[in-house]
């Protein structure tokens, strides 16, 4: 699978990820089957990215279980803290670590910015004791870009993670420059617009344009979009199911469009 460097480190993080939102959110005691496939799913592409939050239910916990029966060592963990206040931030850390089941995680985000300045302080002091390998900030709509990208110029972070999808391009215009120039890794989520992109796409065949490209599905189609943006350093989309995460795995593999191409697959889906 492609891959893209992690500019703070130089440390190589492959391109297509998964998200756990509601996805990973199931009340099962053991691994899930469906996940455990899921997980293989990803590894066996040469995938390691698993994005999630306390803010996602028992999702953390899921993880944790389910990448145990897989590979535990093997994945990239990104969690969140998501709460007010310095003392319940380090105890939703703590729990974060003990729900995934790891002595350390590879990154820390601010999900949302809730309490931002709060927890930076924290997560500086976490990542200086070896706790946490990286840190970063989140959020998922247009509206916060510009607050992202100052912070991105005032504090050294090493990921941002925001939304961005062939119809909402919005962190074109200043938040993946931003993080461009101040040599931040960028994490993107929502690429299916929370899957209504496929589901509006349903009933369309691909045109024939992409297909010689190499493109053999419409998550292919949307999430190579993404990953052409040279600022972009992994995409995360959410999936329970297997057989879609290998379809968007596929948009790790192989060319990327031109410009050309880029303008002619967002033409296109203007007029859908
Ligand atoms: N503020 C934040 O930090 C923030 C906000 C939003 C999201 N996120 C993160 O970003 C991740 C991605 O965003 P998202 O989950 O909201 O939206 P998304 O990735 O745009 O869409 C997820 C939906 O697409 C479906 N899907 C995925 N691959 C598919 C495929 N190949 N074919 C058909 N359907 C497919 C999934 O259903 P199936 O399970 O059936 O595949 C799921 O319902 C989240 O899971 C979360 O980790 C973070």
């Amino acid at each position: 699978m492609l891959t893209r460097l992690i500019p703070s480190s130089q440390e190589p993080l492959p391109v297509i990820g998964v998200g756990t939102w509601q996805t990973f959110d199931v009340a099962d005691k053991a691994a899930p089957r469906h996940l455990v496939d899921t997980l293989t799913t990803l590894r066996a592409a040469g995938g390691t990215v698993i994005d999630s939050s306390p803010m996602y239910g028992r999702a953390e916990t899921v993880v944790g279980l389910t990448a145990e029966a897989v590979a535990p060592d093997d994945f990239f963990y990104a969690t969140k803290v998501w709460t007010q206040g310095r003392e319940a931030g380090i105890r939703q850390i703590e729990d974060s670590l003990r729900k995934l089941r790891r002595p350390s995680l590879d990154l820390m985000q601010i999900h949302n910015l809730v309490d931002w300045q709060t927890h930076l302080a924290t997560l500086r002091e976490w990542k200086a004791a070896g706790k946490i390998r990286y840190i970063g900030l989140t959020h998922y709509t247009d509206a916060m870009h510009d607050q992202l990208a100052r912070i991105l110029a005032t504090e050294p972070v090493d990921f941002v993670q925001f939304n961005y999808s062939i119809l909402d391009r919005h962190a074109e215009q200043r938040l993946l420059p931003a993080a461009a120039d101040h040599g931040v890794a960028t994490l993107i989520n929502r690429p299916f617009t929370e899957g209504s992109l496929l589901a509006k796409l349903r009933s369309n065949a691909l045109p024939e344009w992409a297909t010689e490209l190499g493109i053999s599905t419409w998550a292919e189609f949307l999430l190579k979009f993404i990953v052409a943006h040279p600022a972009v350093t992994c995409v995360i989309p959410g999936t329970r199911n297997p057989a879609h995460l290998t379809d968007n795995l596929q948009a790790g593999e192989g060319e990327l469009p031109d410009a050309a191409m880029l303008e002619k697959m967002a033409a296109f889906m203007r007029q859908i």
